[in-house]
């Protein structure tokens, strides 16, 4: 299907993969990023920065789509989505955007941006549609290799994720984008639900690392937010483990 679709932080995990699958003969596919575009990016990129308006006009201007991949920490998530609907709103693009299973039942301060994010997209007046997932096998990843100059791993105690493959997010995300405003889709998740310490032990496998491993236990809400499962879900959607992800190189 031709037109023009815009990945906002299409230079992330997420958004690269989007922006790929987006890409097709005769479809215009604009990549938004703080940054210049690289030699030889197949995209229409577009620099431009969510915090402070710079270029986002530019960026919008006569896009059919916009796939909102874009995110900061600190909370600036939901000023940053204000921002571009406001920048969108005359062209009345379908807007996409990636939230995550249990930003309404988890008050981490990064998911409760989030929420608030959603409740921007769904009262912007621009058709709508959004995909909360799971947590992506490069964030489980992330977390135990941030740790590797310390001679032991810290785990929360009593936490069980569903990771779930980047790349088969973006294909949802993809898919949801051409077929038009759809509301609050089924949240997707990883085939598998397992102990973070599992999960920790992959990463330290394939990595040919030994470490022991610490259980820290998270207080308040949150951690009982996490012991209760809030962020899983029974739509199991994705097929890629998290073995298979870590066998991949990617
Ligand atoms: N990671 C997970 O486990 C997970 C799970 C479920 C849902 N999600 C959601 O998926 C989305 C993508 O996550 P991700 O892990 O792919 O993120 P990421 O890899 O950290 O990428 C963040 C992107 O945001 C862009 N960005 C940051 N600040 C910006 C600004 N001020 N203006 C314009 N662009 C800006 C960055 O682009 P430049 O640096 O090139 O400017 C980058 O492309 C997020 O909404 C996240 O909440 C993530």
């Amino acid at each position: 299907m031709p037109g023009t679709n815009l990945v906002t932080g299409g230079t992330g995990v997420l958004g690269r993969e989007v922006a790929r699958r987006l890409l097709a003969p005769g479809r215009e596919v604009r990549v938004l990023s703080r940054r210049p575009a690289p030699d030889g990016s197949p995209y229409a990129w577009r620099t431009g920065d969510l915090r402070t308006g710079t270029g986002i006009g530019a960026a919008v201007e006569g896009a059919e789509v916009i796939v909102h991949c874009a995110t900061t920490l600190g909370g600036k998530d939901v000023a940053a989505t204000r921002t571009l609907i406001d920048a969108a709103r005359s062209g009345m693009p379908h807007l996409v955007y990636v939230s995550i299973v249990g930003v309404d039942r988890i008050p981490l301060p990064y998911y409760r941006a989030k929420l608030a994010a959603e409740e921007a997209v769904v009262s912007s007046g621009l058709p709508w549609t959004i995909l909360r997932a799971t947590q992506f096998h490069t964030l489980i990843r992330l977390v135990v290799d941030l740790q590797r100059r310390l001679p032991v791993v810290f785990r929360p105690a009593g936490f069980r994720f569903q990771p779930v493959d980047p790349g088969e997010v973006a294909a949802r995300l993809a898919e949801l984008a051409l077929e038009g405003a759809a509301g609050r889709v089924p949240d997707m998740g990883g085939p598998e639900v397992r102990d973070f310490r599992d999960l920790a032990r992959a990463t330290l496998r394939a990595a040919n690392r030994r470490r022991p491993m610490i259980p820290v236990p998270i207080p308040g809400a949150i951690g009982r937010g996490y012991r209760d499962g809030h962020h899983l879900t029974p739509n199991a959607a994705g097929r890629v483990t998290f073995e298979q992800f870590l066998g991949s190189g990617s």
